[in-house]
């Protein structure tokens, strides 16, 4: 038999002299802790900071070492764990223990969201990885919101569009690694064509907070994150809690298929700006955040020029503006996920009630609205609510930007009215279907909206429409798929999706979207058991993220059975 020694421990308490070889817990490397002070310069340390100071460490060093966290979380005081946690949680931080080698100096992203996917980026991501056999890091993203130009991947901060393998190796050779600025209506001009008129307006309380919301009320606005609820009515249950209130400009745009939000921001900032500043002003908030997803670089860099501009004219004399940056999460686009976020947190979804109007950021009621909500408020106020609220097609109101991808001649955002079907889509604003595809299905909301056939092409796309077939139209993503297309390959991007970007806050989601892309690799898929998976997630997830995951799999279920039986 094998000899077993024993190692004895004495006790701690026993005090024999045999102090500890070590200090307690992790210890601090001086020249990081130098380099950290000098990074963070005199910016306050504020804990809801904590993202913003990962992104100076991340874009400075090009990863975060165990050295450098252990650092900022010394400099800000708190624990090692918190300022681990969070930097974990964001895929756009590279978190390296002491024994990792240090990362390549140049990151390749490529989209590998459904209609990227679609139009090649599988093999993108092949060829790229054999070129390169590790000198640059090759990996696969989500959805950049440029699905129109599909393929998409990132060089760096460079985004390629249209995409081939070439491309993307003459921008990394060429250094091509910063986001590009295309042409937008700046300060000046927006100026110059009477913008800002009605904000000053409202400062100089021409205007009552009643008499907006009852606009807004009035001309059927909704919520175009996704979940449309009427804006007149949330800011008036915001301005109606306890001050002092705040408010959040989600710009997070995550959804697969999505990329309206994107189009505004980038071509006229300061209407999406001046909604802003007046729905602030409606609700009376103090601060403002517009969180803004870190897929959008050039954005940002024009953001914080833009608002720059406002700040010098004293147009937020009412109401601070703070610009906030993502760090790679779908789920932040979830309000409350996104409110944990600016708090400096990882994005947990919280549980509701309370909702965001009355708990909000940093527990305070605070007014949420999507980009392209904000974006209309100046013209619906302007031009009056019947102007807005009568453009939409049969029930319908107002206008809708659908972000129109996949299998047509033309996609790109189609400014029509509320209610289109997807064939009107198609035949009348995105010049009919690519050559040699047929019409097979659609998705007419992103990943979580579910899918449906063609033959259910008439079906008006708004708000409420499609629920009756497990479907909706969210943030009005609409992917066209064609016979070229195989639904349970689609299905199963979009559970790889949910799968990677779930928060794994609740076993249900965690474990079910993980348990779900095994069982549809099958070419046969395990329908009862994929149906009981399915129904669990629906049932006992927290949040949209989970409870819509398995749309797409009931939809393929549904109407395309004969891809997976
Ligand atoms: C999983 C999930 C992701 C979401 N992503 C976004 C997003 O990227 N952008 C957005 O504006 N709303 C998103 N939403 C909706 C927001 O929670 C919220 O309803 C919206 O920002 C409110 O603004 P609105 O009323 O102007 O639409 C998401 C919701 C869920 C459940
Ligand atoms: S449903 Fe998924 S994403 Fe939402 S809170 Fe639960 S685990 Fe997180
Ligand atoms: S940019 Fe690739 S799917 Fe949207």
């Amino acid at each position: 038999m094998e000899e077993i020694t024993l190692r004895r421990h004495s006790h701690p308490g026993r005090k024999k002299g045999r102090g500890r070889a070590y200090a307690k817990g992790r210890q601090l490397d001086p020249a990081a802790v130098k380099e950290i002070a000098a990074l963070l310069g005199d910016r306050p340390r504020r804990r809801d900071l904590l993202i913003e100071f990962l992104h100076l460490v991340q874009d400075k060093y090009n990863q975060i070492s165990a050295a450098h966290l252990a650092a900022l979380a010394e400099e800000m005081g708190i624990p090692m764990s918190e300022a681990f946690e969070v930097a974990t949680f964001y895929a756009h931080f590279d978190v390296l223990k002491e024994s990792d080698a240090p990362l390549p100096a140049l990151t390749v992203r490529v989209c590998g969201s459904l209609t990227c996917e679609m139009m090649g980026a599988d093999t993108l991501l092949s060829e790229l990885s054999e070129f390169y056999g590790g000198k640059v890091r090759v990996i696969r993203a989500p959805c950049m919101g440029r699905c129109d130009v599909a393929p998409v991947a990132e060089v760096g901060h460079y985004h390629v569009t249209s995409a081939t393998t070439e491309a993307i190796k003459a921008a990394a050779n060429n250094g091509q690694v910063h986001p590009e600025i295309p042409k937008y209506t700046d300060y000046d001009a927006y100026r110059a064509k009477g913008g800002y008129a009605l904000l000053e307006s409202c400062l100089a309380n021409e205007r009552t907070p009643d008499e907006l919301i009852e606009i807004m009320s009035g001309s059927g606005l909704r919520g175009l994150g996704g979940a449309g609820f009427p804006t007149g009515t949330k800011w008036n249950i915001v301005r109606g809690e306890a001050k002092p209130r705040l408010m959040a400009v989600n710009a997070d745009e995550g959804e697969p298929g999505t990329f309206k939000d994107k189009l505004y921001l980038e071509g006229d900032p300061h209407r999406v700006l001046e909604g802003m500043l007046i729905a602030a002003w409606v609700v009376e908030a103090e601060t403002v955040y517009i969180y803004l997803r870190d897929e959008y670089p050039g954005i940002r860099k024009m953001l914080l020029k833009e608002i720059a501009a406002v700040k010098a004219a004293g147009l937020d004399r009412k109401t601070k503006i703070e610009l906030r940056r993502g760090a790679g999460a779908y789920i932040c686009g979830e309000e409350s996920a996104m409110i944990e976020s600016i708090e400096g947190k990882r994005g947990l979804p919280r549980h509701r009630p309370p909702y965001v109007a009355q708990f909000g950021i940093f527990g305070r009621p605070t007014l949420v609205n999507n980009v392209e909500t904000l974006f209309w408020v100046r013209d619906i106020v302007e031009k009056g609510a019947d102007w807005f609220g009568g453009q939409g097609k049969g029930d319908s109101k107002g206008l809708r930007s659908y972000s129109v991808s996949g299998r047509v001649k033309e996609p790109g955002v189609k400014l029509v009215p509320a209610g289109v079907s997807v064939r009107e889509l198609i035949e009348e604003y995105s010049g009919g279907m690519e050559i040699g595809h047929t019409f097979k299905g659609y998705l007419p909301g992103g990943a979580s909206g579910g899918i449906l056939p063609a033959s259910m092409g008439d079906l008006p796309l708004d708000f409420g429409t499609l629920d009756e077939h497990g479907c909706f139209v969210g943030s009005h993503a609409v992917v066209i798929l064609s016979d070229h297309d195989h639904m349970g390959s689609v299905a199963s991007n979009l559970m790889r999706f949910f799968e990677d970007e779930s928060c794994g806050q609740c076993t249900p989601c965690r474990v079910g979207t993980e348990k779900s892309v095994k069982l549809m690799e099958a070419e046969k898929w395990d329908e009862e058991l994929l149906t009981e998976l399915g129904t669990c997630m629906g049932d006992a997830s927290i949040c949209g993220l989970g409870q819509a995951a398995a749309n797409p799999l009931f939809s393929v279920l549904k109407h395309f059975r004969e891809d997976v039986t």
